[in-house]
């Protein structure tokens, strides 16, 4: 198909490079302690806290106040403590989801299928909340254009949504999406922590000559790019507004009274399964196993109200 018109381009404001996510701010460029190696650029607290997951250490760690990471000599010597979390980690900018979001999309992290031409592409990252706690179970729900930059509106050909793991990282295999007719490359993608709302916005990609001249471009949301083989590996991490860690397993965020209804956690719904939750009749839309904080009224992505 065409994919005229564009994603409604208007006016929004477009903060200069550096001002988003895991944008440095804080100390002073330079090498030392508190910077990445040989970069000249500060270490974030978000970055730390990624460090550390990678390094697999134990989320509750996460959350307190002690050093996460060594400094960048190897001497051995703990970076200061960073009790609090300043260096500029708001939450992600949103956007508008545009003309060609369809719900339902299936239950994958690779969107890649047979027929599929284009660069390959990976975009992974973190989702973290406002106060740079990772958020596991996040559902992020990703949708594009194909290599010649048309949409897939009769099927779900580019189209997949994930839940970020107990770490909370995503993972995404797809293509560099092409460009079509008012837009800069961009892939979009919604993303709910369980019971909170949906911040819905688009990814973009650095180096794009349409970047300058899409209005809707916002730079917070540039994806870092790497060349990767004859692919391309990009990363993002989103910050979600949402304090401290919602959702299942948390024993400080326990679930309001249940309402009452059909509805209960732990069970395999499919899309046109029909509950009652709090007095209220909701329709599946996409196939999931429930889960505490995924209460028909707090994932509009997974229930439709009848
Ligand atoms: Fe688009």
């Amino acid at each position: 198909m065409t994919p005229t018109p564009p994603d409604h381009p208007g006016p929004v404001p477009s903060p200069g490079p550096g001002s988003g996510p895991g944008s440095p701010t804080g100390p002073a460029p330079g090498p030392g302690p508190g910077s990445v190696p040989g970069s000249g650029r500060p270490i974030s607290r978000k970055s730390l806290l990624k460090a550390a997951v990678a390094a697999g250490a134990a989320l509750p760690l996460l959350t307190g106040t002690v050093a996460l990471a060594r400094d960048s000599a190897g001497r051995g010597r703990s970076l200061p403590p960073t009790p609090t979390c300043d260096d500029g980690d708001s939450p992600t900018h949103d956007q508008i989801k545009g003309p060609y979001f369809k719900p339902d999309s299936p239950l994958r992290t690779d969107l890649v299928t047979p027929g599929t031409t284009g660069t390959p592409l990976t975009v992974s990252g973190y989702v973290f909340g406002r106060d740079c706690v990772p958020l596991p179970g996040v559902l992020l729900d990703f949708w594009q254009a194909d290599d010649a930059g048309a949409y897939d509106m009769a099927g779900y050909t580019l189209r997949g949504h994930q839940v970020t793991d107990s770490t909370g990282a995503y993972s995404l295999s797809t293509i560099v999406p092409g460009l079509y007719p008012g837009r800069t490359r961009h892939i979009h993608v919604k993303a709910q922590a369980p019971g909170q709302p949906v911040l819905t916005t688009q990814l973009y990609f650095p180096g794009e000559p349409r970047n300058a001249t899409d209005t809707l471009f916002d730079a917070t949301l540039l994806m870092n790019v790497r060349g990767a083989g004859g692919g391309k590996e990009g990363t993002f991490d989103f910050v979600l507004d949402v304090e401290g860690t919602p959702g299942p397993g948390d024993p400080t965020d326990p679930p309001t009274d249940p309402p009452g209804g059909t509805w209960a956690p732990g069970h395999a719904y499919g899309p046109g399964d029909r509950v009652t939750y709090g007095g209220v009749a909701y329709r599946c839309v996409q196939a999931h196993t429930s889960m505490t904080g995924w209460e028909p009224p707090s994932v509009p992505a997974l229930w439709a109200r009848e």
